[in-house]
């Protein structure tokens, strides 16, 4: 029997092919990348951000698996390179590709070790319109083959999808762009981790300290890529800095730009709220299609952030960790009170980690993420139960045999963590927010 070629070898395939992707190459790359993921290792839940990028820069020590895929033909020239530098055209181009995606409003942000693809597809059941990967490190995926296949994966299903890289050298970073552009619908440039990692890897945030770098990160991919370049921001101390950095993004060609509405030293999120004033600012000044981020935790929230920032759509991160369906209308328990009235919406977050562990089942990943998602989903229950979180986190090797045999024991306790749905119905809302309407 003839054997398959591996993921990797159809990504470097496809890196030759001029012409896009093609659906059955990204099918069979879905179920290729479908492979049992690797021994599990006991790590804390916290500071995913963190101990992805030092997971990644260990792997970079890793033998390589063959050379890097080589570049392929330029592909960009669909229109002349003096086209693609007006800028009215450009922002043209950008608003006619959100479009054409359904102007999504309601939005994964990117997660390290938490925005995988079960993740995704789980929040795209209920309600998300697009999402974000977690952060690779560009140099890493153009180099190593094995954090591409565990660290990259998507399904047909998996649309529109933002596949985010963090970089510091141009060309690395659009040899990294090349390999997944048949299979997303924007390449996002990390511009806002400010994690130490970062500080010492000179990217994410700390980028906002040399902007002519930046420039050029935004310049190569933009004319470089078939797909747009997007850009995800925080903000500086002073707006005009930040309103000067958003206009340079555009003008560099990017087609759209997610803010984070914290600065650099805003790292704790519960501390610090995102100022969505500045956000407004940035939508008032640039062209572009605008995403807002920060403060979102459940539907209100959304249609509250949308009116006062004018942005035409929210990303979501930290709450969505504890509610994967906030974005159809359920929220937790911690935000009814102060409603008039709410019902149970009949989900609970159990229900939740149940349909996340048989996502988890069709497509693969590693444990680790496995073990942060049950922790934040179940992390309710855990605090009534906290033998029971012990238990997790004795639990060297998990299988999903065991993962749903502890839910079945909270389930036993007669303990619920019920979502609720507004009695108004925060699911209208949820539809009447994420209904697409002329994005300008
Ligand atoms: C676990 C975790 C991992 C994150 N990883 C990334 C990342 O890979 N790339 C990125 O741009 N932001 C990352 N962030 C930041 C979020 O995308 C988002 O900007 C931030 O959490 C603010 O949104 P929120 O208030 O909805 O949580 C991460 C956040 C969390 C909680």
């Amino acid at each position: 029997m003839k054997a398959l070629p591996t993921a990797a070898a159809l990504l470097r395939r496809r890196t030759h092919r001029p012409g896009g992707s093609s659906p059955g190459a990204s099918l069979l790359l879905g179920r290729l990348f479908s492979m049992a993921p690797p021994p599990l290792s006991v790590e804390s839940e916290e500071n995913a951000d963190y101990r992805l990028c030092h997971v990644a820069d260990q792997r970079s020590a890793l033998p390589e698996d063959g050379p890097p895929p080589p570049p392929p033909p330029r592909v960009a020239a669909e229109e002349s390179p003096h086209r693609a530098m007006n800028v009215e055209w450009r922002v043209e181009r950008a608003w006619e590709h959100w479009r054409r995606l359904g102007a999504p409003k309601l939005v994964v942000a990117p997660m390290v070790d938490n925005s995988e693809l079960p993740f995704r597809m789980l929040c795209r059941k209920y309600g998300a319109e697009a999402a974000y990967t977690p952060m690779l490190h560009s140099r890493i995926f153009s180099e190593n083959e094995k954090y591409r296949m565990t660290e990259f994966t998507t399904c047909k299903e998996d649309r529109p999808l933002f596949v985010q890289f963090c970089a510091n050298d141009p060309d690395t970073l659009l040899q990294a762009a090349r390999i997944v552009e048949g299979y997303c619908d924007y390449v996002d440039i990390n511009l806002g981790c400010p994690q130490r990692i970062a500080r010492r890897g000179n990217y994410g945030a700390f980028l906002m300290d040399n902007l002519p770098l930046v420039k050029s990160l935004v310049e190569k991919l933009a004319f470089n890529l078939r797909v747009p370049v997007s850009c995800k921001v925080r903000i500086f101390p002073r707006l005009e800095d930040t309103i000067a950095y958003a206009k340079m993004l555009e003008e560099a060609g990017c087609s759209l730009l997610a803010i984070h509405g914290r600065t650099r030293d805003e790292k704790d999120g519960r501390k610090f709220r995102a100022d969505w004033a500045v956000i407004r600012a940035i939508k008032d000044s640039v062209k572009i299609p605008v995403l807002a981020n920060g403060n979102i935790r459940h539907i209100e929230d959304v249609r509250e952030c949308l009116e006062k920032t004018g942005a035409d759509g929210v990303l979501s991160a930290e709450s969505l960790l504890e509610n994967p369906a906030l974005f159809s209308g359920y929220r937790t328990g911690e935000w009814v009170e102060g409603l008039e009235e709410a019902n149970n919406g009949g989900l609970d977050q159990a229900d939740l980690a149940v349909e996340y562990l048989k996502l988890c089942a069709q497509y693969p990943v590693p444990w680790r993420m496995v073990r942060s998602h049950v922790h934040k989903m179940l992390g309710e229950w855990f605090r009534m139960h906290p033998h029971v979180r012990e238990e997790l986190n004795k639990q060297a090797t998990l299988s999903f045999e065991w993962l749903h045999g502890l839910v079945g024991r909270l389930r036993e306790t007669g303990a619920r963590i019920p979502l609720y749905l507004a009695t108004h119905s925060d699911a209208e809302e949820s539809v009447r927010v994420g209904a697409a309407q002329d994005p300008r």
